[in-house]
């Protein structure tokens, strides 16, 4: 055949992956094709491929994975698409050279990593050749780790190492009722033990979003997914030696303020206030909703948000929303993304089930994440900043750059109720009123203690602010803070931060 002839049938013979019939079984299932998926994703016709030809012993298609690069945004990114329709998307030890490629190749370019997922784990049939290519493709998720982001959407049932790999990058996305993620798969499992789950219930996309925190970003299609991934990267720098870039957006004045200290309310509404239009962009939205983890601009540049939300379990610290919020912190200090945190806070979550299961370990994260944070750190102390929890959460002592509070801000190592409990508890017993007795004591403890002009005559806090004015305070702090030389000069190997 004629080379030129036979590059055209090589290429035709790539685009139809696993066959014609494996891919109207994928397109039957609600999935795209990986091709398809790399075009919906990337900016139109950007994709240039790698390796095409390269293929494993069982000589079928691209092995199973699509690797290249291409623009979002007219950014450049790297990608990897694994195949669904070859064996399953498994990985081979041609499989994981190519993703190895395609990962060296975006840290030299110092791009990010997109991994389109797809894939049953190790290759059964390729033994240990297969399980050496996750631990080669696991030492680059390590190494690049905080150089270059490293995103992981998974767009189908995975499982073993196709889920170990994204649980080391630095976020993973997935679709309601399409993504799966589990350690070992349904087949497996019933043959080991005997029972019997089913895949979506076993590591379904609900589940690892709400209650194992596995995955930070969730929508209902495919197509919804990538908007996310494009609008994620939007607030990112494409490595960790750059900074974010700015984006100017129309300014919109704070509302939605809390004025008195017992009303429950929602945090959104006035992270929304303060933030550019329409730039709220939330990080694990449905788990730990206690705490919210999010994105926003301020006249243009990228800010994450930590804040504390009183409408669930009143904004109190649990195990959860300790890891959700220690992770979110390293990964905005990695990538130069400056840190605002918006507290209201009156501790940490009481009780032998979060003490038994290690709420001090967890806990410690927080302190840990915020204490070796190097990028710009501002708190606003909302409403309620008590005890641990207000000292853990980005407190001055802890090395914030600036800490602000609002007026009706209560700073203090415990709530009135808790002090009048330990100080008072006699005296208020022995009173023929030990109701008033309490609400006086209360007063006095809220006017006297934990007023925010006690803290700020203390030096614990640089001012009170007006709600109204906190947006402009922000942006002008912020942008005097953004020469802040952030190398932190420890001579040390690295800490050992608790898990
Ligand atoms: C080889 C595989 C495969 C695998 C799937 N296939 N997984 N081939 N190795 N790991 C093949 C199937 O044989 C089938 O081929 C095709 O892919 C589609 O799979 P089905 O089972 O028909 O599809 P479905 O019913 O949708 O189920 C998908 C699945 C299931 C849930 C992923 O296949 C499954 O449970 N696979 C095993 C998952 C697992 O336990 N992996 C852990 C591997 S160990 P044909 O030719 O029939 O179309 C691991 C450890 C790494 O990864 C540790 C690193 C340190």
């Amino acid at each position: 055949m004629e080379r030129n002839k036979r590059l055209a049938a090589e290429r035709a013979r790539l685009a139809s992956g696993g066959g014609t019939k494996k891919q109207q079984a994928q397109k039957q299932a609600g999935k795209q094709t990986a091709r398809e998926r790399i075009g919906m994703l990337l900016d139109r016709e950007s994709f240039t491929e790698h390796l095409a030809f390269a293929s494993g012993s069982g000589g079928e298609a691209g092995d199973g994975v699509i690797v290249g690069y291409g623009t979002i945004s007219g950014r450049l990114v790297c990608v990897y698409a694994q195949d669904f329709t070859v064996s399953g998307g498994s990985l081979g030890a041609m499989h994981a050279k190519k993703i190895c490629a395609i990962m060296d190749l975006a840290y030299d370019m110092q791009a990010p990593l997109i991994a389109l997922i797809d894939s049953g784990g190790a290759r059964i049939q390729e033994g240990a050749k297969a399980l050496a290519g996750y631990g080669d493709i696991f030492k680059r998720n390590v190494r690049y780790s905080g150089a270059i982001p490293q995103l992981s959407v998974m767009l189908g049932p995975c499982a073993g190492g196709a889920v170990y790999s994204p649980a080391l990058t630095d976020a993973i996305f997935m679709v309601d009722q399409m993504s799966q993620m589990v350690i070992t798969g349904p087949k497996v499992l019933k043959a080991a033990t005997g029972a019997e789950v089913k895949m979506e219930d076993l590591g379904g996309a609900r589940m690892h979003s709400e209650k194992s925190g596995v995955a930070h970003f969730c929508a209902k299609t495919e197509a919804e997914l990538f908007v996310l991934v494009r609008q994620f990267l939007s607030y990112l720098p494409n490595n960790g030696a750059k900074k974010p870039c700015h984006k100017r957006v129309s300014e919109k004045v704070s509302a939605h303020l809390p004025r008195d200290s017992k009303t429950v309310y929602d945090m959104v509404p006035i992270i929304c206030g303060l933030a550019d239009e329409n730039s709220f962009f939330e990080w694990s939205k449905r788990y730990a909703r206690n705490l919210i983890t999010a994105f926003i601009r301020l006249d243009g540049q990228p800010v994450g948000v930590v804040a504390n939300n009183p409408k669930h379990l009143a904004g109190c610290i649990d195990m959860d929303a300790s890891d959700k919020c220690a992770r979110f912190v390293r990964f905005c200090d990695c990538f130069h993304i400056p840190l605002l945190v918006l507290e209201d806070v009156s501790g940490f979550i009481p009780g032998v089930e979060q003490e038994s299961r290690g709420l001090i370990r967890h806990g410690a994260k927080i302190i840990y994440a915020f204490a070796e944070a190097t990028v710009p750190k501002i708190t606003v102390i909302v409403r309620k900043a008590y005890g641990g929890a207000y000292v853990a959460l980005n407190s001055k002592a802890l090395g914030a750059d600036f800490v602000y509070a609002w007026p009706g801000a209560e700073i203090a190592v415990m709530g009135p109720a808790g002090a009048a409990a330990v100080l008072h508890q006699k005296d208020i017993q022995a009173s023929n009123d030990p109701a008033k007795a309490l609400l006086q004591f209360e007063e006095n403890y809220r006017e006297k203690v934990a007023d925010p002009f006690s803290a700020a005559k203390e030096a614990l806090i640089d001012d009170v602010i007006e709600p109204d004015e906190t947006r402009q305070r922000l942006i002008e702090s912020f942008s005097i803070l953004a020469c802040k030389d952030e190398r932190a000069n420890w001579q040390k190997k690295h800490g050992n931060m608790p898990l």
